[in-house]
């Protein structure tokens, strides 16, 4: 059986790839220290986990849930983003209940595109971006960041054509791959160009909890204005370490909302009730899991920092997400210092080409190994002889 155009013509995996190398090396009995990854590597916190057991124990979770989730979840969504950003939101009209944010984001463009629209996507991105353009069949162009601009895009450089153009904008800080943040005068000047050239903003705010030196990441939900022109995508994956759980929600513009819900009452019938019931608690209960969490993703950094500038390696510190976004030598493509580095130390890192053209040039490495793990590929990497102090 052949598979549909549709499918055929979706982007291939990138990291596959790397991922098949990894499992490779480690069956041939090799310590590979994996840097490469993205997955939280701590456990979901307790409180949560039990709050879902005794949740699956009462047969009233058992059912179907309500087409757009429970009354509780989006409730829940709404009193986290007032405690947490002040922001006011209607349960009913401004949340959307989704099985992870990969799926918001991979929904939108099906949801709000036609032929001829374009999707304007930050490059280096989050390559499941591409997915929904793929799915929805529609055209997508790239906004480059660059480490001069802080690595937000540079809207003056959008040419009147693609404004005309472009009815989305996917945004992401902090920032996968590259650990950048926005400011609140970026998500201002955001709202304008949503306003002026009438393109939907999407944000995806995957990262939002992790914030380093103090700085908390705004939402861009506390934008004046944010409302008019956009969405922001929240997850439970990696604030609360429930990756594999697969819960989060969008929230803002209702006629954005109502898109995303209604193709998901033709798509699925919402989360798992019991789920739902353990999300709200994780958005409501103690935060102080999420504190520990952000210290432990920073005392990481600090350690990675450190001992990447002692071995010569000069590499400025992320201010949020759990990536570094390492220069590669000059001899080096990004592909080429990521093989060198897996067959060479046994580290594992992910080439910054799959994350887009502009990736080029950089390694990503994930926070997710503990520290005496960082200091071991680290010197590792020393032995090399590759960078001098
Ligand atoms: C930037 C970014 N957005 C979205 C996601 C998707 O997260 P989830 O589908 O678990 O909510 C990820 C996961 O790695 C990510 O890195």
């Amino acid at each position: 059986m052949e598979l549909s155009n549709r499918l055929q013509s979706l982007p291939s995996q990138f990291f596959a790839t790397l991922v098949k190398k990894v499992a490779t090396a480690i069956d041939e009995g090799r310590d590979i220290i994996n840097l490469g990854q993205g997955n939280p590597d701590q456990p979901t916190p307790s409180h949560i986990v039990k709050a879902m057991q005794q949740a699956v124990e009462n047969p009233g979770t058992h059912k179907y849930s309500p087409f757009r989730g429970t009354d509780e979840f989006r409730q829940a969504a709404a009193d986290f983003y007032k405690r947490e950003y002040n922001v006011n939101l209607d349960p009913e009209t401004e949340i959307a209940v989704l099985f992870g944010t990969k799926i918001g984001l991979v929904e939108l463009p099906l949801a709000l595109m036609n032929e001829g629209d374009l999707l304007l996507l930050p490059d280096p991105g989050y390559p499941d971006y591409l997915s929904g353009a793929g799915l929805a069949n529609i055209t997508y162009e790239t906004m480059p960041l660059h480490s001069e601009n802080a690595f937000l895009p540079d809207y003056d450089a959008l040419t009147a054509n693609q404004k005309e153009r472009a009815k989305l904008l996917y945004l992401n800080y902090p920032n996968n791959p590259t650990g950048a943040t926005a400011s609140i005068d970026f998500f201002e000047e955001t709202v304008r160009i949503g306003k002026t050239s009438n393109i939907g903003i999407v944000h995806d705010f995957a990262y939002g909890a992790i914030g380093f030196d103090g700085q908390k990441p705004v939402s861009f939900m506390q934008a004046e204005g944010a409302k008019e022109v956009g969405i922001e995508l929240y997850t439970l994956s990696k604030t609360y370490n429930m990756a594999g759980w697969r819960i989060g929600f969008a929230v803002g513009n209702a006629k954005m909302i109502e898109a995303i819900n209604l193709l998901q009452d033709h798509l699925f019938v919402s989360i798992f009730p019991a789920l739902q019931h353990a999300g709200a608690v994780a958005l409501t209960g103690s935060q102080e899991s999420v504190d520990e969490l952000v210290a432990l993703y920073e005392s990481r950094r600090n350690t990675l920092i450190a001992e990447c500038n002692r071995i010569g390696w000069n590499v400025s510190s992320p201010k949020g997400s759990f990536f570094a976004w390492l220069p590669v030598p000059e001899s080096y493509t990004s592909e080429a210092f990521a093989d060198y580095l897996l067959e060479n130390a046994d580290v594992a890192v992910a080439a910054g080409n799959g994350f887009g053209a502009y990736g080029e040039g950089y390694v990503r490495i994930g926070l997710l190994v503990d520290e005496k793990r960082i200091i071991e590929a680290i010197s590792r990497i020393e032995k090399l002889d590759i960078f001098h102090p």
